[in-house]
């Protein structure tokens, strides 16, 4: 018989499985200071960068924990604030970032995440 017709439905199904089972973590950093801010990000092996950002700008990333090496780290800088930063922990997330998503703004005290709904402060300037 045709076997082709017999495997497409688990093909399907595999498919709503896998999919279903996607887990993708749009992270960002906002610039929310009153200075540029360079941001020099590594995530998942890949180099995300911006020289220069200006206030308000929102630098987008985003981490699959279904492939290897999910992990992303910025190194900040601003004038005299500057230090290197775990933005995206498998180990840690999704439990800290709301929603699936990890939204991170660097201020003038330090690095803010969004917890539950709320910004919090994760890392003092160094
Ligand atoms: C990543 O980007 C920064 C800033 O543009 C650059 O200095 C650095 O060489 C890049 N690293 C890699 C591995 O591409
Ligand atoms: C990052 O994502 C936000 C929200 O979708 C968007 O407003 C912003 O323009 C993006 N930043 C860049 C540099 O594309």
């Amino acid at each position: 018989m045709n076997s082709f017709k017999f495997y497409l439905p688990i093909l399907v199904l595999l498919q709503i499985l896998t999919s279903s089972l996607a887990t993708l973590y749009p992270v960002s950093v906002a610039n929310i200071l009153n200075a540029p801010l360079t941001i020099h990000c590594i995530a998942q092996g890949q180099n995300v960068s911006r020289d220069n950002a200006p206030a308000g700008f929102v630098l987008n990333m985003s981490i699959d924990t279904n492939l290897a090496n999910p992990t992303a780290t910025c190194q900040l800088s601003s004038g005299n604030l500057q230090g290197n930063f775990v933005v995206f922990d498998p180990s840690k997330e999704p439990n800290r970032c709301f929603n699936g998503r990890c939204l991170w703004q660097a201020r003038p005290d330090g690095l803010y995440l969004v917890i539950n709904g709320q910004f919090s402060l994760v890392y003092k300037w160094p």
